[in-house]
């Protein structure tokens, strides 16, 4: 089958296009996906350069890649609630290719009214920000949230379950996408701007996709008995200056369940995902060198 895998750790050059890659094969409890696309996420480029080798080791050659959508080709002896010809999504592995196999428990049905292809942008992305909210940050009604990158992809599946749950959210973004932010219909707040950072009240929670300093700088304005959740990473050091506040890391897992009610949210026009380019999977390699640059968006790669 298509796939794109790397053969070695490195640059974006090491994401090879084979035509002839092993075909991936389905058990009891598991269904085979005739892809329709992937996206790609920044963990993607950080396995591929080697720099998670430690808590991601990849036998090699491998196949990278989170998200997958696309339509259901057979199902093992096992899975009876999906069916040849089920359009579905799911968080999964070895992504980057035109046949996946995924666990029935992972996946879900995309909504009619749904794109297909643009609901690959959505499972990683949206586990993650919403695990951020609910599972690491343990938001409430009426609690003030800050919520860092608030216009990446992560940031603004926080923001989504920040207000469903009933959140008062501060989107923090770069000062140059303050009108942007304002856009989504919250609070806003420059964290390039240290004098803007040091006039914000102390809050109850911060939902964090930026990391580095700017994630250090906010801590200091979480109310003591207060949370702070992150999905990116923190300098060395950060959290134990502040044992009063509850600092948890996110690691995305799947919940077929939320993915599900996502992709209904992007149905209904609830939740707004943009998707700035969609590149064959062929130029997977393309892809991944505009992604580290930075303010690319999220790209889908077209599995056919
Ligand atoms: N732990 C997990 O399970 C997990 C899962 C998924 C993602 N993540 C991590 O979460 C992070 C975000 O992922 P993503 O998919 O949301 O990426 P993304 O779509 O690129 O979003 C990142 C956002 O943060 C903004 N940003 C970056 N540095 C900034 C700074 N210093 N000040 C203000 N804004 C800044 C970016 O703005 P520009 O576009 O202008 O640069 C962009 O809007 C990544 O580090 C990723 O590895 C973790």
């Amino acid at each position: 089958m298509k796939a794109v895998r790397i053969y070695e750790y490195g640059g974006p050059e090491k994401l090879v296009f084979d035509t002839e890659a092993p075909e991936p094969v389905v058990s009891g409890d598991s269904v085979l996906v005739e892809a329709a696309a992937t996206s790609v996420n920044p963990i993607d480029w950080k396995i591929r350069s080697g720099a998670r080798q430690k808590d991601v080791p990849l036998t090699l050659p491998a196949i990278l890649g989170r998200d997958v959508s696309g339509v259901v080709r057979s199902v093992g002896a096992n899975v009876h609630n999906f069916k040849p010809g089920d359009r579905v999504v799911a968080l999964a592995n070895a992504t980057y290719a035109e046949l996946v196999v995924v666990d029935a428990a992972v996946l879900t049905h995309v909504p009619d009214g749904c794109d297909l292809v643009d609901a690959a942008a959505l499972p990683l992305i949206a586990m993650t920000g919403d695990q951020l909210v609910r599972v690491a940050v343990r938001g409430q009604r009426d609690q003030t949230i800050v919520v860092t990158g608030a216009l990446g992809s992560v940031g603004r599946a926080a923001v989504h379950t920040a207000r469903k749950l009933g959140m008062r959210v501060v989107a923090a973004v770069r000062g140059a996408q303050l009108a942007e932010a304002a856009a989504l219909g919250v609070e806003t707040l420059a964290i390039d701007d240290l004098a803007a950072i040091g006039k914000l009240a102390k809050v109850d929670a911060v939902a964090d996709t930026v990391g580095g300093e700017t994630a250090a700088a906010l801590l200091a304005k979480v109310k003591d008995g207060g949370t702070f959740g992150y999905a990116s990473g923190l300098p060395e050091g950060t959290a134990e200056k502040y044992p009063a506040i509850t600092v948890t890391r996110v690691l995305a897992r799947p919940d077929a369940s939320k993915i599900r009610e996502f992709a209904d949210d992007v149905r209904d026009g609830k939740f707004v995902l943009p998707v700035s380019r969609r590149m064959p999977l062929r130029e997977a390699a393309e892809a991944h060198a505009l992604a580290e640059r930075g303010g690319a968006g999220k790209i889908v790669l077209l599995a056919r």
